[in-house]
């Protein structure tokens, strides 16, 4: 009988970590989980509904409307894809777009938004068989996960990697590595679950 086990990858913005999350649960057939799309998404809708305001969230508006935002994933046969899903609405590209990057840190430092989507994700992992990458898996989604990894590389080359990504869109390279520099900051230094190393992490340099 095969052993199922949850495997919690954590690391700093566009090091490679979905890629590498996505490569281990095709291999071993598990599901992959891509929490920083969690966090896209209500970005996403706090966007669309006037939550965010010259540049601030308004929390009790957020507050009034959080139980209304579902989040969920479909996988898309014909791409091979997990696709994010926001009520109902398939959101995959818009939540890549540079404006949703850069207000995604002020939305995941809630305490309000965190909770519920831990929640989520803990729900979602409880049979085990799963793959999950973001910030704080390892320490606070799963802090049981059988196995951890925490991925890293230089800022540089993340910037490159996104910057190919997303030329097309018309964004700079440098508005790309200040963005990821400032996530970092945010990531690392909110009083919430802040990105850390997970005492039991293999570290990759991916650089
Ligand atoms: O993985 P990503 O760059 O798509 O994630 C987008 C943002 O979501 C990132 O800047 C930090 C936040 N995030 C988080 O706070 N906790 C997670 N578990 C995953 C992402």
């Amino acid at each position: 009988m095969s052993v199922k086990i949850n495997i919690a990858i954590d690391g700093h913005s566009s090091c490679g970590k979905s890629t590498i999350a996505k490569a281990i649960a095709k291999k071993f057939e598990m599901c992959y989980i891509d929490t920083g799309a969690m966090y896209r998404a209500i970005t996403l809708y706090c966007m669309n509904n006037n939550i965010i305001i010259d540049q601030q969230v308004n929390l009790q508006k957020l507050k009034l409307h959080l139980d209304k935002i579902e989040v969920s994933f479909h996988f898309n046969i014909e791409t091979g894809k997990s696709e994010t899903i926001l009520n109902g609405k398939n959101v995959e590209s818009e939540i890549r777009k540079h404006e949703v990057s850069s207000f995604v840190s002020i939305v995941s430092q809630i305490k309000e938004v965190r909770d519920k989507l831990v929640v989520l994700q803990r729900e979602i992992g409880k049979e085990k068989g799963v793959v999950m990458d973001g910030r704080d898996i390892g320490t606070k989604v799963f802090p049981s996960a059988e196995l951890k990894f925490f991925i890293t590389a230089k800022a540089e080359i993340r910037a490159q990697r996104r910057f190919d990504e997303m030329k097309k869109t018309g964004v700079s390279f440098q508005q790309v590595l200040d963005n990821l520099l400032q996530r970092d900051e945010k990531d690392g230094g909110r009083a919430i679950n802040p990105l850390r190393v997970a005492k039991e992490a293999i570290v990759i340099d991916n650089s």
